[in-house]
């Protein structure tokens, strides 16, 4: 296990072409604005296009939410290496080439090196993977990827707190990888049991219920 004690912990984002760059944008402003963090950023190639295709951002202004940004050819980037201590890594989203990629220690670009990294130090590596519906292919490289130590983390939206937006769907799921890591946080409403039923709503019985 590695020991260090940086100013602050740091965290490697990784940010891929699959639908939805929202996903790791937020997870950077979250941790932007907790700023207990340093957060070293990989942008794939694909996700260039995707940030410039899905929203109003441009990739530069998404680099702009992190502390340290790296190439995604400079293999010999600070992160490509397990000496420099990081909390672990977040993939967010995560396409499925990047994910096969990881799951067979294919590190041949920064971002699946640093994952790679993650899986032989023993860090979390949390794979927000996004594609719809799943191949079996996918569904092995999700096994394969499990079985090595990384958590594969579907942005699947919860309604049990009942968002309202996007902004409430993308907070859930920025708070569910911070989880992962141990990230202290308030970025979504915690479940403490069901809320007493509104007046006016007859609740039945359910059968078996515990009374
Ligand atoms: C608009 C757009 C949306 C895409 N959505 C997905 C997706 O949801 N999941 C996925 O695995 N690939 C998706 N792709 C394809 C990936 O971008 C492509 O496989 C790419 O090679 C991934 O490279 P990377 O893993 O290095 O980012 C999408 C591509 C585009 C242009």
């Amino acid at each position: 296990m590695t020991r260090f004690s940086p100013a602050r912990p740091r965290l490697v984002v990784g940010i891929t072409g699959a639908s939805a760059p929202h996903l790791g944008i937020h997870l950077l402003r979250c941790l932007r604005d907790l700023g207990t963090v340093e957060t070293h950023l990989v942008i794939s190639q694909a996700a260039h296009r995707t940030i410039e295709l899905e929203t109003t951002m441009c990739p530069s202004e998404v680099a702009a939410l992190a502390d340290v940004v790296h190439r995604r050819g400079d293999i010999a980037a600070s992160i490509a290496s397990g000496s420099f201590p990081t909390l672990g890594m977040a993939v967010a989203p995560c396409s499925m080439r990047t994910l096969a990629g990881i799951a067979h220690g294919y590190g041949d670009d920064l971002l699946t090196r640093a994952a790679d990294v993650c899986l032989k130090e023993r860090r979390p590596l949390v794979l927000v993977a996004r594609e719809t519906p799943l191949s079996l292919v996918h569904l092995r490289n999700m096994v394969a990827v499990t079985e090595a130590g990384a958590t594969v983390l579907p942005p699947m939206p919860a309604f049990y707190q009942r968002p309202s937006s996007v902004e409430d769907v993308l907070a859930h799921l920025s708070g569910k990888v911070l989880d992962q890591f141990g990230i202290e946080h308030d970025v979504y409403p915690r479940w403490h049991g069901p809320v007493p039923p509104r007046p006016g709503i007859t609740v039945q019985p359910v059968e078996g219920a515990v009374s």
